[in-house]
């Protein structure tokens, strides 16, 4: 875990003063309590079960505690009670039938207040400033027929990262990286990538890989005391202080470069359309809320198309070269609807059944996110029997829902013909892109790119497990932990030429 948050630069007095304070509030807050939380590990006075939490792969850990205490768990971290969901049926009455309660996200001293996310709508406080981001969203990418106007451009990207492919397969790792991320910035900003080195997306990556780190609930002790941020930065051990100040540079970086590159080129007249400039032109008088909204909802399209599209495309990889019979058959749907003359395109995606079954079958197998990203209740709930009081984080464990037996017939076999016939195993999708008024706004952008990616690379490519001198290696699937999960090592799969790629 990193840098507890400098700890040590606090006495111990403080800290110790600061918990029985928050364990008295919440003594207090348990004897008004009208019910018990949901069961869970038993914990310790003050601190909870702070020393019951896991540190990484924590889905295999709450799939433990399900199947030792049921679908609907608790734990109290000094205080702050977390309840974890884990089957469909809960996740849906509290987080779609109960939306207007269960659409806030966690408060982040640390990730959210100082460096700067919760301005960037995946963690916004559920408000006006979220309805708005939501409604750009929406209204850019948030149907089929919204998505489909990129067709073009996403025929153009992914026949490039052929392209890189064909030139250098056993790179297919960084391939998919530079595909997603031209994908993401063509779409926002209009902005088309320099060569391997991009400096955008330098800037966009840098404030990324602090992002999974800092807004992980529970990183920072400034998380649960937030009076914590006041520490001034000269004070030692407040390192974590300096880190986070370094980090928001990052995250301003990321929104402002960008911004004001669209800027630039629509005074210029070069911009090409995109999100930015399109809803810049829209609204020739901007307040100043609203620029700020705008250039934060441009940044969470990078923030959230890039690495999950990557990851889920990773899993393709691994897929194929795991069960090339199902390569097989899916490379054998798409010579027999659409031919060896041309290579599939969006258009075709309702007639490609099976390959459309793969798709939605990397989303249960290893679904990028396997606690989906938690909510937070806005007031006091009860639900089953439980009292829920506001302020607890409802995180759901998307990982054993998609594992789950009843539901899947051997649930870690890769399968897509699973969802074929006439008894189609449940769609993992609604679980994948999460709940309510939360649910990913990028599910159609995501499940279009996917589909295109994974078709065309069928039409074209074989992949296949590695071969070292003469031995094949099997792929280990092992996946990093973290709220975006990705295949690791990058797989020891390898891609080779079916047929000449052509120029989209
Ligand atoms: C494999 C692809 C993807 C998966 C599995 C995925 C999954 C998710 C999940 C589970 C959430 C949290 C939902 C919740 O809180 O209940 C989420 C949120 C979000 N996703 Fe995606 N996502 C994907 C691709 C994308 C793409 C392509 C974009 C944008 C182009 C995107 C943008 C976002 C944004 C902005 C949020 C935050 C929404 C909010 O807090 O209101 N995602 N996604």
């Amino acid at each position: 875990m990193p840098d507890m948050v400098g700890l040590g630069a606090l006495s111990v007095l403080d800290v110790t003063l600061a918990a029985l304070g928050v364990a008295l509030v919440s003594l207090i807050l348990s004897g008004k309590r009208k019910g018990p939380l949901p069961p869970g590990p038993k914990g310790w006075p003050i601190i909870g079960n702070v020393l019951d939490m896991p540190s990484s792969y924590q889905w295999k850990t709450y799939t433990q505690w399900a199947e030792k205490w049921g679908d609907i768990i608790s734990v109290t971290l000094l205080g702050q009670p977390i309840v974890v969901v884990s089957s469909l049926e809960h996740a849906t009455e509290l987080l779609e039938r109960r939306s207007t309660l269960y659409s806030d996200r966690p408060i982040l001293t640390v990730g959210g207040k100082i460096v700067g996310w919760d301005q960037i709508v995946v963690l916004t406080p559920y408000g006006p400033r979220f309805r708005e981001a939501r409604r750009l969203l929406s209204r850019w990418i948030g149907s089929r027929s919204s998505v489909a106007r990129f067709a073009p451009m996403l025929q153009h990207e992914t026949s490039k990262y052929l392209l890189d492919l064909r030139r250098s397969p056993e790179q297919f790792v960084n391939h998919i990286k530079k595909s997603a991320a031209a994908i993401i910035l063509t779409m926002t900003y209009g902005y088309q990538i320099k060569g391997d080195k991009d400096p955008l997306i330098e800037i966009v990556d840098r404030a990324m890989a602090q992002f999974t780190v800092l807004t992980t609930p529970g990183t920072f002790l400034a998380d649960i005391f937030p009076s914590l941020e006041h520490v001034p930065s000269w004070v030692p051990g407040t390192g974590w202080k300096q880190r986070a100040l370094g980090a928001r540079q990052d995250t301003d970086a990321m929104l402002d470069v960008p911004y004001s590159i669209v800027e630039k080129e629509m005074a210029a007249g070069t911009a090409t359309p995109s999100f930015l400039s399109v809803n810049i032109e829209g609204n020739p008088d901007p307040t100043e809320e609203f620029q700020s909204t705008l250039k934060t909802t441009a940044g969470v399209l990078y923030a959230g198309g890039s690495d999950t599209t990557v990851s889920t495309l990773h899993s393709f990889f691994l897929a194929m070269a795991c069960y090339p019979e199902i390569q097989k058959k899916a490379q054998q749907e798409i010579d027999a609807v659409i031919g060896n003359d041309r290579l599939p395109t969006l258009a075709d995606q309702d007639s490609l059944p099976y390959v459309n079954a793969v798709c939605a079958e990397l989303h249960r197998w290893n679904p990028v996110a396997p606690l989906g990203v938690t909510h937070r209740l806005v007031q006091d709930d009860v639900y089953a029997g439980y009292f829920f009081p506001k302020g607890t984080l409802i995180t759901v464990n998307a990982w054993k829902i998609l594992h789950d037996p009843e539901t899947y017939k051997n649930p870690l076999d890769f399968n897509p013909g699973r969802f074929m016939g006439t008894e189609p195993e449940t769609d993992p999708r609604p679980v994948a892109f999460g709940f309510g008024r939360r649910i990913c706004p990028g599910l159609n952008f995501a499940d279009a790119s996917i589909f295109l990616s994974c078709a065309m690379m069928l039409a074209v490519f074989d992949v296949s497990k590695a071969v070292e001198y003469g031995r094949v290696i099997e792929p280990v699937v092992e996946y990093t932990s973290g709220q975006i999960r990705i295949s690791k090592p990058s797989g020891p799969v390898q891609v080779f030429d079916q047929a000449p790629v052509c120029e989209g």
